[in-house]
């Protein structure tokens, strides 16, 4: 096992795997991992859809472009989920409020699963394994998604997490410096110096972009987050939500 440090700084998405199984013992401790994270209220209003069956990740592979997903050994898919607290609720004969359709309901609901994929990449690197996230598996085809994994009313994809022997080892990526990361008791008020650094950076990390081992592209960086932005404006996550039950109002 590798120590936390080593496993927190030197932690890279891995989307190249060995054929090879993961080991019994590193996926029980990631399922333990999960099990262990905080959660709001502790009501742990996540569920992990664990995907071993090799057809569907390459259904799944199909539908995302994602090549990943079919050469992952193991593909764990966090979900947010109300159904089980609800069914519960339902059966003691306990009132429900309209909680899921709130925005905390959600954001309650996202950032749940979100922790709990953190727990997951954290215990396979500590392991040795790779992880990759994978959000197509969120936005690529929401419906399609929903209704091959049968998802009930109030339960959501966040996000996928690919899973495997890494058969890579991909480069650092430099992130933001500390100085823009973290706001010293305030938000920054120096928004000149704040772009100036931000210019830094995006001149740092286009040059890794251009440098790095692997596959090299000759985007900005700021430029490309913008193209993922527009891309994504064709998202319809909100329609999603209300499929599966979520109909916010406030
Ligand atoms: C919520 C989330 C969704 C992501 N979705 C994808 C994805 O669909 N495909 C992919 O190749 N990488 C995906 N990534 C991985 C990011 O591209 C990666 O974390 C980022 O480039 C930083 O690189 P690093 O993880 O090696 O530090 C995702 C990461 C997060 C946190």
């Amino acid at each position: 096992m590798k120590d936390v440090k080593e496993t927190l700084l030197e932690r890279t998405s891995v989307r190249r795997y060995e054929r090879e199984a993961i080991p019994n013992e590193a996926l029980e401790f990631i399922f333990r991992a999960i099990q262990n994270t905080p959660t709001s209220y502790n009501g742990q209003q996540f569920s992990v859809i664990d995907i071993d069956d090799q057809a569907l990740k390459e259904e799944l592979y199909a539908i995302t472009g994602q090549k990943q997903l079919k050469t992952c050994n193991r593909l764990l898919i966090f979900c947010s989920d109300y159904n089980k607290i609800c069914r519960l609720a339902e059966k003691k004969g306990i009132d429900m409020p309209d909680f899921t359709n709130t925005m905390d309901g959600v954001m309650i609901g996202v950032i749940d699963a979100a922790l709990a994929m953190m727990s997951a990449v954290v215990a396979a690197q500590a392991a040795g394994l790779g992880s990759n996230c994978i959000g197509y598996l969120r936005t690529a085809a929401p419906a399609k998604i929903a209704e091959i994994l049968k998802l009930p009313k109030g339960v959501f994809v966040v996000c996928g997490l690919a899973l495997g022997v890494p058969r890579e080892q991909p480069d650092l990526k430099p992130k933001q410096p500390l100085s823009l990361v973290f706001h010293r008791n305030e938000y920054r008020q120096d928004t000149d110096e704040l772009v100036a650094e931000m210019e830094r950076y995006d001149e740092v990390v286009s040059e890794y972009n251009r440098t790095r081992a692997g596959g090299t592209s000759t985007n900005d960086w700021v430029a490309h987050i913008i193209d993922y932005y527009k891309h994504a404006m064709g998202y319809e996550i909100l329609a999603y939500l209300k499929d599966q039950g979520y109909e916010i109002r406030k």
